[in-house]
């Protein structure tokens, strides 16, 4: 079967793309979308904006809790399956990318989830959506992040040696290749966000962060 070929099986079903994710984050991604999900649902009807949704996992988790979601994805084809995923749930499927966040009503959710798609976006998409993500935030809401970020100290260069064979496997597994947000901490800073909780996997390299508007 040709790489091309193998993607394309892959990315054909949530299970096997899912498979693909836990593979890639030597299962990490687990507990990295539970922890995502208690933060951002914190008690059933919180309204729930997810960015870059996927194939639903976190979505699903977030139905589970009682949030009312509205989840937007870029691709057609992972909204397909989202919604194949979840076709009772009565979420809000949007295909639109993260920059049009500036569409959505303003104060007018608990939480704004970014779960694995910043790193897919350049620095100034970041910097635009996250601004415009605290401004989606209803008094006492909160934007939380989980990506892949650098590394500290010495573990930096464990990472960046793990680099090219994980370029390799992301784009045969899950048919792209992220590169770390370089300072989650400062873009969420320059957004007037403040990290309130962190939490960290994988030699500091895959990161959640639960923040807040500066007051
Ligand atoms: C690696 S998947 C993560 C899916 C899910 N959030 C998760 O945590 O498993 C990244 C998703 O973000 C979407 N995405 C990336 N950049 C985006 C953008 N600028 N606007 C909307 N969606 C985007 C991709 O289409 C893809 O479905």
């Amino acid at each position: 079967m040709s790489s091309l070929a193998l993607m394309r099986w892959l990315e054909g079903s949530p299970q096997r793309y899912d498979a693909g994710m836990r593979l890639l984050t030597f299962g990490r991604v687990t507990p990295l979308h539970a922890a995502v999900v208690a933060a951002a649902a914190r008690k059933p009807g919180d309204r729930v904006l997810e960015i870059g949704c996927g194939t639903g996992s976190v979505t699903a988790r977030l139905v589970a809790a009682g949030a009312r979601i509205t989840a937007l994805d870029q691709s057609p084809e992972m909204l397909e399956q989202a919604r194949a995923r979840l076709p009772e749930a009565g979420v809000t499927w949007l295909e639109q990318t993260a920059a049009e966040i500036d569409r959505m009503p303003e104060a007018g959710f608990d939480a704004v989830v970014l779960s694995l798609c910043l790193s897919d976006m350049s620095a100034s998409e970041r910097g635009f959506v996250l601004r415009e993500a605290g401004r989606r935030l209803a008094a006492g809401g909160r934007v939380v992040v989980a990506d892949e970020v650098r590394a500290p100290g010495l573990f930096g260069w464990l990472q960046r040696l793990w680099r090219v064979p994980q370029a390799a496997l992301g784009w045969l597994l899950v048919g792209s290749v992220s590169r770390p947000v370089p300072d989650l901490v400062g873009e969420l800073h320059a957004a007037g966000l403040v990290v309130r909780a962190e939490q960290r996997w994988l030699l500091g390299s895959l990161a959640v962060m639960v923040s807040e508007p500066e007051r």
